[in-house]
């Protein structure tokens, strides 16, 4: 690779060792993809924050790069953590993970992250502009910010966002080129979308698509005339759940889509598949509902005030947690939201999220909106999960 000096410098450890171990991750990583250079980032997310998935071994690489003196040099924040870091009583987080998790923010803390975790960081100020080039980590907040910003990021690990973070740099490979930003498939919808679910079941659908052929992960959508910041973050953490897919155009939506032709290949897909998508997501195997939640991904201010007005004046009969990010919920304080959610019975929790957190053997059915719930919450948490509308999941937690 042609590294500036700059770049030889920290390679040679002229920064201090955390700095030269970031770059020494980033020129393996450039090598295997072919990149001839690095490229300045200006924002950085990490993810593998949850002490849940990185245990002991992930607490000591980033104590480790916090002690060899790491310094973010660009804007960076976290992932969701595997609690809410103020007040993890709240979700019956044990004191024994909530001390590990609390060594974890410490570490990113001392390397200058900003600690607010979330999937969503468009929602709370780290929000690159169309043509930026960045390096997140978390694959729905990857696919919304190529796809609905315009800005320009691979999908990376934790030690490849990390590195990006204490160095200002990533290789130049994959979605960083224009060549690699054309699509390949054109989607063609011919059905009523109004709802989280349902784009969360259309990206389910695309997503198998692109399973099923492989080659070029970019779709050309069309059809679609009408969605919300909303829609399309249920949407793009489906599409890369199922799909892989890092990046997509819509007609009319998505700032990239004029710059390109429908590809010629074409797949229809209409309403009957959407349902039947919907369905597939209900697990047969559920039993009753003992555990309801929606904030996947973290939910925006305007789905949290939709919560207070349906559990006003109300009691919820099940665990039910609505996952955020903290500077959501802080606003959500601020409008009153959070003191209705709270008087219902339900937790707004921030930081976390109902996949990350440690949860395993405490519930066994989980009712979501969210396509992408559907998908880890048993492979990570042996959950069983119902699929349902924003709205359902509350009525359900009322019933
Ligand atoms: Fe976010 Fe957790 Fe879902 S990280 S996208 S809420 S699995």
């Amino acid at each position: 690779m042609d590294l500036t000096l700059t770049e030889r410098q920290m390679l040679k450890g002229e920064y201090g060792p955390s700095t030269r171990k970031a770059m020494e991750i980033l020129v393996a990583l450039g090598t295997i993809y072919q990149a001839e250079k690095m490229i300045p980032v200006s924002s950085v997310q990490v993810s593998g924050v949850s002490y849940d998935n990185l245990g002991e071994a992930g607490l000591e690489f980033l104590s480790e790069m916090a002690s060899g003196g790491g310094k973010a040099r660009v804007l960076t924040t976290l992932n969701p953590a595997g609690m809410d870091i103020e007040n993890q009583a709240s979700l019956g987080i044990s004191q024994e993970f909530a001390r590990q998790q609390q060594r974890v923010i410490d570490a990113f803390g001392r390397m200058g992250i900003v600690t607010t975790c979330t999937c969503t960081p468009y929602l709370t100020g780290n929000l690159p502009h169309f043509g930026e080039h960045i390096a997140w980590a978390e694959s729905s907040a990857v696919c919304y910010a190529n796809s609905v910003l315009g800005a320009r990021t691979n999908r990376e690990g934790g030690p490849s966002a990390l590195a990006a973070a204490l160095t200002g740099r990533t290789p130049a490979y994959g979605l960083h080129l224009s060549e690699n930003r054309r699509p390949g498939l054109t989607v063609r919808v011919q059905a009523e979308l109004g709802d989280t679910y349902q784009f969360g079941a259309l990206g389910l659908l695309i997503g198998r698509q692109i399973e099923m052929r492989k080659l070029n992960r970019v779709v050309y959508i069309r059809g679609i005339t009408q969605t919300s910041l909303e829609n399309l973050k249920s949407f793009c953490a489906s599409l890369a759940t199922y799909g892989g897919a890092a990046l997509f155009h819509m007609e009319n939506i998505t700032p990239e889509a004029t710059l390109f032709e429908p590809p010629a290949e074409v797949v229809a897909l209409g309403q009957a598949d959407i349902e039947a998508a919907s369905r597939s997501l209900n697990d047969d195997t559920a039993g009753e509902i003992d555990f309801v939640s929606l904030g996947c991904p973290h939910l925006s201010i305007h789905e949290i005030a939709r919560v207070a007005e349906l559990l006003h004046g109300k009691k919820v009969k099940k665990t039910f947690w609505i996952t955020t990010a903290r500077p959501t919920r802080q606003i959500a304080d601020r409008m009153g939201y959070t003191a209705i959610i709270e008087e219902a019975g339900a937790v707004i929790a921030a930081d976390t999220c109902c996949v990350v957190a440690p949860i395993q053997g405490r519930f066994h059915t989980l009712a979501t909106d969210s396509a992408k719930a559907c998908y880890y919450a048993y492979g990570k948490n042996k959950i069983r999960t119902r699929f349902m509308s924003f709205d359902e999941v509350i009525y359900e937690a009322l019933k």
